[in-house]
């Protein structure tokens, strides 16, 4: 124990799997210079404290924590746009290609300008953070050199971040289009890049970025295919959102038989890939995508507000395909995986009730995918996702009873039923630190009232 640095004492709450939800009273975590989990012990008495505490060295720290509150594993955001930030909240009335065209493509094409990037990335990032999102997988726009100021304002942050340059060389407003080799050459740049960027530490990577196939040729789709294997990066695009995109889709590739095999037939589908969407996908597609070992960023939010449809998750799961929560910024409005899980929540009651497939989604699923999910999503199961030893320390310190909380909670409540609560009613009031791998990234500081450090 004596590279451990902080430890944390009180109630420890994290995802073993879809089912079970793991909650340790008494808990004391440990976590390393580097850090790593070095150790998770349960049902620790405070008396035994002291003589742990003696084998330390001077300068670790411990982190006790008051009645009601935990820590969790930091929340994994698998799909969300960065420049539509702006646009959160706005915008509402339209379906996806309309919204795109009226809304969407006018604002990306603003990031042209660095200095424009740097009114709404920065804030973007460390609002994510506040948020509890310590890993977010990002979109950003066409333009090589504001897509590279996101990756450095996601590694500046300490966040872990997956940081795409957008592809479309084709069916887009001609204020907002590549040329097929310059969208080639621009992501091998940008690839190049942010691995360069981040060498040491590979909290901030490089994911290919194929808008969707509607707006890349065949010629690209196959480079930014060639280019993911080179360099053995994830991918990332939309799959089955829409019906008017299905049936665009299917006009473009007459002779490919259906969406999923459109990317399938450009090799751009892999365990490294994340597919956000699929909300209308065939018995045939979702067997291609287990097949393929992709993974699904389910974006309820999203998927309500563009009237896209209604995915079943409880379907995608059956079938043994990953699936992680998204955002979606702009076309969902909120920027919390919190509001996330609650209407992944409201999605699954809704199919349960119209389509009689199985149970709505549960507590313990729900964290599940906002945490372990994504962590599979992104291939950082053995690194993040919840405490196990040996893994990153990527956590949140929750108080339910912050300055201005909307939770309520009485006497006659317990450590679940709070648990709960949170997940419910909480906001970014109650997530008063964010660590990933054990640095502190965003919070006022748990030198407050409720909590003792040594
Ligand atoms: N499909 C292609 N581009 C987008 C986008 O920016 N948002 C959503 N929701 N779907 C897309
Ligand atoms: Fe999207």
């Amino acid at each position: 124990m004596s590279n451990v640095k902080q430890l944390f004492y009180g109630t420890i709450i994290h995802s073993l799997s879809l089912d079970k939800l793991h909650i340790i009273k008494n808990g004391l975590l440990s976590v390393d210079g580097d850090g790593k989990i070095v150790s998770l012990q349960e049902n620790v008495e405070a008396e035994e404290l002291d003589s742990i505490l003696e084998g330390l060295a001077e300068d670790s720290k411990l982190i006790r924590l008051s009645e009601w509150q935990f820590i969790m594993p930091g929340f994994i955001d698998t799909h969300t746009h960065a420049p539509q930030y702006a646009n959160a909240g706005t915008g509402m009335d339209l379906p996806l290609l309309e919204w795109l065209e009226k809304y969407t493509f006018p604002l990306e094409h603003s990031f042209s300008s660095t200095e424009f990037a740097a009114k709404i990335y920065p804030r973007f990032v460390s609002h994510l953070l506040r948020n509890g999102t310590t890993t977010a997988v990002y979109y950003a726009t066409i333009h090589l050199e504001s897509s590279k100021y996101l990756a450095e304002t996601v590694k500046g942050s300490g966040q872990r971040g997956f940081i795409g340059k957008v592809n479309m060389d084709r069916n887009s407003p001609e204020y907002y289009v590549e040329n097929s080799n310059d969208s080639v050459l621009h992501t091998e740049e940008f690839v190049k890049y942010v691995l360069d960027l981040d060498a040491g530490e590979n909290l901030v990577q490089p994911i290919v970025t194929p808008r969707f196939a509607i707006t890349c040729t065949e010629k690209l789709m196959t480079a930014l295919a060639d280019i993911a294997a080179k360099y053995d990066v994830p991918i990332q695009s939309h799959l089955s959102e829409n019906t008017a995109e299905i049936a665009f889709v299917s006009e473009l590739f007459p002779d490919i038989k259906d969406y999923t095999s459109v990317y399938d037939h450009h090799k751009l589908l892999n365990h490294k890939t994340i597919m956000a969407h699929g909300v209308h996908l065939t018995d045939d597609e979702r067997d291609l995508l287990k097949q393929r070992n992709v993974g699904i960023s389910h974006c309820p939010n999203s998927n309500l507000a563009l009237r896209s449809g209604v995915c079943k998750v409880r379907q995608l799961l059956q079938d043994g395909i990953k699936v992680g929560l998204g955002t979606d910024i702009s076309g969902g409005g909120s920027k919390s995986i919190l509001d996330a899980m609650r209407r992944a929540s409201a999605t699954s009651r809704v199919v349960a009730m119209t389509d009689g497939n199985g149970e709505h989604l549960k507590l313990s699923e729900l964290v599940f995918l906002a945490t372990m999910g994504g962590a599979e999503l992104v291939n950082l199961q053995d690194t993040v996702g919840n405490f196990k030893v040996g893994k990153d320390f990527d956590a949140l310190l929750i108080d339910p009873c912050a300055e201005g909380s909307p939770i309520d909670v009485f006497d006659m409540d317990d450590t679940e039923r709070v648990f709960e609560k949170f997940i419910f009613l909480g906001d970014d009031r109650n997530i008063i630190d964010v660590f990933v791998k054990g640095r502190r990234v965003s919070g006022g500081g748990i030198s407050g009232l409720s909590t003792a450090w040594y």
